[in-house]
């Protein structure tokens, strides 16, 4: 028998169903009704199939969202850099290196603290709203660690992204072309069967673009998707690299130059903004306006990781963008839901149309502007996966 349940009495719900009103499809005291976890119905309340119903719930008029789509987190890794985020704030610069500290921790972890902190960091990103998240490997960086880092993330979410890539390991730190040979060959054989993505921090420090090409291209002939980091500490080649091999994702890009603008404008990449990491490490903001109104699609991501954003918030991340990126709360909760799953390629999350995943969530307020509205403050009240 399939199970339907409703839920009424909500004050606002968004959907982004054009058959409801404005870019958000938003219905004012709404209901949704789910069967067997998907979304069969949405509408005004009073016109909802209350017969249908096996069970009925009362949302006392808070408002409904779909749930987050955080679609960049490195939550595979071990240890802790508060002091380097301390000293950053004292006037320390950020930098790339930081990364093999966290190589060094994670490598010495055992399987079990790393799935510990996999399923701690899967439960605090529901709690916040969270309902589908992507998750890279790139803090083991041997062919075995990597392994186990995307067989240790896919038991949490199917959205697992290989980036052996991340940096150049110390111990091929004189040869790196050797490590980019490790990678497009062993590494990438042993990751392949547990990743759908493969990403390359395309950055100085890191890897050219000489080198990004060959590890996407091995990647796309794995049958894996492309995404890439790309011109966050500044400007750089990746952009127009990514949209031109047809990546899913081109994220931070927080250097911009016009050639990328038009690049990215009229592509199918979509540009992730990840405004946890200006934040945290106090590079300037991403031009979100100059994309957007070049037509170019947009997510907002966590970027969840220990050293250049360690915030799980997509709330706090509409808040810093709508605040300081001059994103519309429109925009910036579409960005943090829908551009999500534009970025993963998915059509069944981010949106609450019919067929959709009955992936949600019942917020503490009765507006999603709240959100922006106030900043800090926790206001998920229930995050409902699967219509459960
Ligand atoms: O997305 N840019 C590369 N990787 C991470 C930072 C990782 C770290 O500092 O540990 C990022 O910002
Ligand atoms: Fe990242």
């Amino acid at each position: 028998m399939p199970r339907a349940t409703l839920l009424t009495g909500i004050g606002e719900l968004v959907t982004f169903d054009p058959a409801h009103d404005g870019p958000l499809g938003l219905v004012r005291d709404a209901a949704i009704l789910s069967v067997d976890g998907r979304v069969e119905w949405t509408g005004p309340a009073g016109s909802a199939p209350l017969g249908d119903a096996d069970e009925v719930h009362d949302a006392r008029g808070a408002a409904v969202i779909p749930g987050f789509v955080d679609s960049h987190t490195h939550l595979v890794f071990a240890g802790d850099r508060a002091a380097e985020f301390e000293a950053r704030m004292a006037g320390q610069p950020y930098s790339a290196g930081g990364i093999r500290s966290t190589v060094a921790a994670t490598r010495a972890a055992s399987d079990g603290e790393l799935r510990n902190q996999l399923s701690r960091f899967a439960s605090e990103l529901r709690a916040q709203g969270t309902t589908t998240f992507e998750v890279k490997s790139g803090y083991g960086l041997t062919v075995g660690d990597e392994e186990r880092s995307l067989r240790l993330a896919r038991e949490v979410t199917a959205e697992t992204t290989f980036l052996g890539a991340h940096v150049v390991p110390p111990e091929y730190a004189d040869r790196p072309d050797e490590y980019v040979d490790l990678v497009v060959g062993p590494m990438l054989d042993a990751c392949a069967p547990h990743a759908r993505w493969i990403d390359v921090f395309c950055e100085t420090g890191a890897f050219d673009p000489d080198q990004t090409r060959r590890i996407l291209t091995a990647g796309a002939e794995r049958g894996l998707g492309l995404r890439v980091h790309a011109s966050q500490l500044g400007p750089g080649a990746g952009i127009a690299l990514a949209v031109e091999l047809g990546a899913a994702a081109v994220d931070h890009c927080t250097y911009l130059a016009n050639r990328d603008v038009e690049a990215l404008s009229g592509s199918t990449t979509v540009v992730g903004l990840l405004p946890g990491v200006e934040f945290s490490t106090r590079h300037p903001y991403p031009d979100a306006r100059r994309l957007l109104d070049a037509g170019v699609r947009v997510a907002l991501a966590s970027d969840c990781n220990p050293g250049s954003s360690f915030t799980s918030s997509m709330a706090f991340c509409i808040a810093v963008a709508v605040r300081d990126m001059e994103m519309t709360v429109p925009e910036a909760l579409r960005a943090a839901t829908l551009g999500g799953a534009e970025s993963l390629r998915r059509d069944d999350v981010g949106h609450l149309r019919a067929g959709a995943r009955a992936d949600f969530v019942v917020l503490d307020a009765p507006s999603y502007v709240h959100l922006a509205y106030r900043p800090g403050v926790p206001l998920v009240a229930r995050t409902v996966i699967g219509g459960a």
